[in-house]
Order: structure tokens, then sequence, then C-alpha cells
């Protein structure tokens, strides 16, 4: 039964972290998966996470059993409006049904069976950013979706290559599925500007395509919240029916506890009984509930007005100090006078860096200097610290002279 099994290939982004746990030079750098780590190149659990778990712990009514199907509404109800802001008139008026997911990853599969089922039409492709994601393929093949491309990135410039963009979403047929990164562009750390946003509605309306967001970086990317909800905001303001991948892995350092949201917006309240029994059925059939233990800490956090206020400042710690790497980073690059232009590394935003090294340089840097990073060249910035930023900046120096 089992003898005509191909042998998968590992995967590209969390191989890494297995690699650099396994490597016993005291000079390795893992800039692989986005995870937060501190300036001392630790996990991170955000002080106000510390203080949810003693709160929910000391309550003498904490118990482990199921959640509902829909998930925990503490969790569902605060991450709607965390996303579509607390005064969402989508909201007010009953057309967006939100439901727990096994975090970011959980919620795309998710949004993937549901479309696959009910998509309209229903040959309709998934179009994904080129690049995106490594596991955005993977996870709406495996759905069953056939997948395509749109261009994004502008490899020249390591900018957004808007007008590519636009022309391959004017020239898909219509009705597609068009997954966009709400912020934080993984793995470029490239997003649209707010004029560009409306462009891209623009032609999403003309080309009667889905929107799917996936957004996994709330808060990364401006490190304000709401500024990073611009684009599902504007796309929900102009009318359009979506779906919404949300995760609450980085922005609530709650990556092992696999807490997230899937989000339809509907056009009127009268469809959301039909669209939520379908979700809760599809949910049922794959993981039958969510996770308890990270929605019930998340959920506190965002119900409670004080440590709501207290997530935004630790928020707002981890970006600033992701920018602050960032900066050094490319100071100093200059100051070494490696080839090449450095500024994309501070106009990008978010957890990544898409850096511009080559596929030998990025095995070079990691077989030499012991440097890990995806095979694109992507960098998770968060890896870098005032203990390692000089090596890791005198490696790429290195690799792009040879
Ligand atoms: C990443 O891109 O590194 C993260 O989203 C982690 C993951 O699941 O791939």
């Amino acid at each position: 039964y089992f003898a005509n099994i191909p042998q998968a290939p590992p995967d590209g982004i969390l191989k890494l972290s297995v690699m650099s746990k396994a490597d016993p030079s005291p000079e390795k750098v893992d800039l692989g998966v986005g995870a937060y780590r501190d300036d001392a190149g630790s996990p991170w659990v955000l002080p106000v996470v510390n203080k949810a778990q003693k709160r929910l712990e000391a309550d003498p009514a904490f118990n482990h059993e199921y959640l509902a199907i829909g998930g925990l509404p503490a969790l569902t109800g605060g991450a709607q409006s965390l996303m579509f802001g607390a005064d969402s008139p989508a909201v007010d008026e009953r057309r967006v049904y939100s439901i727990q997911t096994i975090s970011g990853t959980g919620a795309n599969m998710l949004a993937a069976v549901f479309l696959k089922q009910f998509g309209q039409p229903q040959d309709a492709a998934v179009y994904i950013s080129k690049p995106t994601w490594g596991n955005h393929r993977s996870i709406f093949q495996t759905a069953g979706h056939e997948v395509r491309e749109y261009r994004y990135c502008n490899y020249d410039t390591l900018g957004l290559d808007i007008d590519g963009m636009l022309a391959d979403l004017r020239a898909a047929p219509k009705g597609q599925i068009v997954v966009l990164h709400a912020c934080a562009h993984n793995p470029t750390g490239i997003d649209p500007t707010a004029a560009q946003w409306q462009q891209i509605a623009d032609v999403m309306a003309e080309r009667s395509h889905f929107p799917f967001f996936d957004c996994a970086y709330q808060g990364f990317a401006t490190g304000d919240v709401d500024r990073d909800a611009y684009a599902v905001r504007l796309f929900v303001s102009r009318g359009f029916e979506l779906l919404v991948a949300q995760s609450f892995a980085k922005n609530m350092g709650l990556y092992g506890e696999r807490t997230g949201c899937l989000h339809a917006v509907t056009q009127s309240a009268d469809l959301v009984p039909a669209v939520s029994s379908q979700l809760n059925r599809l949910s049922r059939a794959t993981i039958s509930t969510a996770s308890a233990y990270g929605a019930k800490v998340a959920g506190v956090v965002l119900q409670d007005p004080a440590l709501y206020a207290e997530w935004l400042d630790n928020m707002a710690e981890m970006s600033s100090r992701i920018k602050t790497m960032r900066d050094l980073l490319r100071d100093k690059l200059v100051a070494l006078g490696t080839p090449g232009s450095w500024d994309h590394v501070t106009r990008q935003i978010g957890m990544f860096s898409f850096t511009g090294l080559s596929k030998p340089q990025v095995a070079a840097l990691k077989e030499q200097y012991h440097l890990y990073m995806t095979e694109d060249g992507r960098i998770s910035v968060a890896g870098l610290n005032s203990g390692n930023i000089d090596y890791v900046a005198r490696s790429i120096d290195a690799v792009v002279r040879n």
C-alpha cells in the first residue's frame, strides 16, 4: 500500500529551524522562520500574554472543555473588531461571520476548501502573488484548486511591480480568486500604497474577482493595527464580498497555540446563516473544534481595554526593534561598501526583508557562515540583534563580493 509513495520535499521555511538547531557553530544565525526574537535572540512571551495567562488560570471556572464549532466568542468577536474596526458598518449590519481556525494556515485551508465547494464560477483558479508565502500554493493545490501567479515583485528594484500586477489581474478570466496579503507581504515586505490598493480594488471590481486576504502580520507593518487593516477595510467599504484569514501567531506571539480566525464578509445578513453553517460543517469535518487555550488567552487580551492597550505597546516594541535592525543592517552594508544598493532593506516593512541575494549566495551564507535564510533570499529581520548584526553584515558583504 505504501510502496509507491514518492518522497515529498521538506518545507522550505520550517526545515531551516531544524537545520539551524542542529548546527553546532556558535556563530550560527537563524533568519528563517518568521518568528519574533528579542535582542538576546530568544523567543519573546509578550508581557500582556503572561498577564492574561495568570488571570485565566486563577479563574476557578477554567477548564479544558471543547469549544463550540464556531470557536470562542471572546476571540472571534474581538478579532472581528480588530480586523474591520470597532465601528465597522459591515459588522453592525451583521453581515460578517467569523469562525475560529487553527491559526492562519487553518484559516487559509478552510477558505480553500470552502471556495473549492462554493466558488463561483466553480472552475475559478486561485491567483497568488509572485512570490508569495511558501505554503499558499501547497494549501490551495491540496484543496484541489488550480493555482496561477500574478506579478508582484519587481526583481530589479525589489519594489512593487504595480503595472505587472494590474495587467495580470486584468488579463485573468472574470471571477477568479485572488490571494492578497493584507499587510507586510510575505516574503517581500513590499506593500502597495493606499493609492495602489485603490487601483487594485478597481481592477478586482472590473473583473469581478473574489478577494481572499491573508492577514498574518497586523501591527507589524506600520506598528498601527488600524493602518495595517487599511486594505481589508477599503475592500469592505467598496462593497466586495470577501474572506480574510487572520493569525495571532506573530502579533500576540501565540505561534504554537494556533490561534486565528476566518472572516466572511457577505453582501447581506440573510446570507450569513448558510455561509456560517457551511464553514462550521467544513471545520467540524477537518478539525472538529479549534484549540481552546490560545483563544482564551487572546480573548482576554482583546476584551479587556487595559490589556488591549498594553498589547498595542508590546506590538510597538516588537515592530520598532525590527525597524531598528533594518536600519542597522542597511547602514552597516553601506558602511562596508557592499556592492549594490541596500535601501530596499529599510523601504520594505513587516517581519521580512527580501534581500535580493541569489540562490548561490544564500547557499554560501549557509555553508560558510552558518547563516540560515529561505532560498529566495528572504530574511526574518526579527532574527537580527545587536549581538549578531555585525557578523551578518560582514557575511553578506563577503558573499556579495565573491
Ligand atoms: C513564515 O513565513 O516564516 C511564517 O509564516 C511561518 C510559517 O508557517 O511559514
